[in-house]
């Protein structure tokens, strides 16, 4: 238990509808597909892929710092359909002294709107609240994206407020609005 149970063996997640898996290669044409849209970059630190490389690089990034125990990120995938990617989720900027983590996420647009995110927020911070034993889970967005702040809010993530241009995005200073939970919060 703690931190490093993340990083022993990839922890594969399940819920009803959904399994959650280690990133691969593979996985490049799927993440491509989505992030190709303007649409999904359009609140994201990223501009719109223009090449399957592009996923790649993030992929092969993502499994980088897995290896060196700084981030995870898991695969949505539906449970009939595990080989196709439609989205990841996972930790970053983990502070093991303070037993805290940050949560990020996105979806392909073909499956937004039916719980999906809701679904696999639940099953990722109840693994980190009760197999790697975070205290704190936080997540900064931007606070016109109006989706991501009501899936955290469904999660039972409490608004804590908004740091003025706090990051340089895209050639622009952007809010960021910030939403945690905590361990004592959760069921
Ligand atoms: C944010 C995102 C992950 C949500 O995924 P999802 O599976 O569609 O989310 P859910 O269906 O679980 O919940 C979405 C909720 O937001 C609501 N919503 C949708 N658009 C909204 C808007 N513009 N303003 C407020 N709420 C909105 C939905 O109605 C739903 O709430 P409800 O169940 O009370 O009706 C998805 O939109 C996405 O990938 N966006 C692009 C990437 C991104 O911005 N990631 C987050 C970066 S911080």
């Amino acid at each position: 238990m703690g931190i490093e149970t993340a990083f022993l063996e990839f922890p594969l997640l399940e819920t009803d509808r959904l399994l959650l898996r280690e990133i691969y290669l593979y996985d490049a044409p799927n993440m491509f597909s989505y992030f190709s849209k303007d649409e999904v970059t359009k609140y994201y630190d990223l501009e719109s892929f223009t090449s399957e490389k592009e996923a790649e690089d993030l992929i092969r990034r993502f499994q980088q710092r897995y290896s060196e125990r700084k981030q995870i990120r898991w695969a949505i995938t539906l449970r009939d359909n595990s080989d196709q990617l439609i989205g990841t989720c996972g930790f970053h900027a983990i502070e093991e002294e303070h037993y805290k983590a940050e949560i990020g996420y996105e979806l392909h647009p073909d499956f937004w709107g039916q719980g999906i995110m809701t679904e696999v927020i639940e099953a990722v911070i109840q693994y980190g609240f009760k197999s790697m034993q975070l205290n704190r889970i936080e997540a900064f967005y931007d606070p016109r994206n109006g989706s991501s702040g009501r899936v955290l809010e469904k999660n039972g993530f409490e608004f804590e407020g908004i740091l003025k241009k706090r990051y340089f995005e895209k050639g622009k200073f952007v809010d960021a609005a910030v939403s945690a939970i905590l361990n004592e919060n959760i069921r």
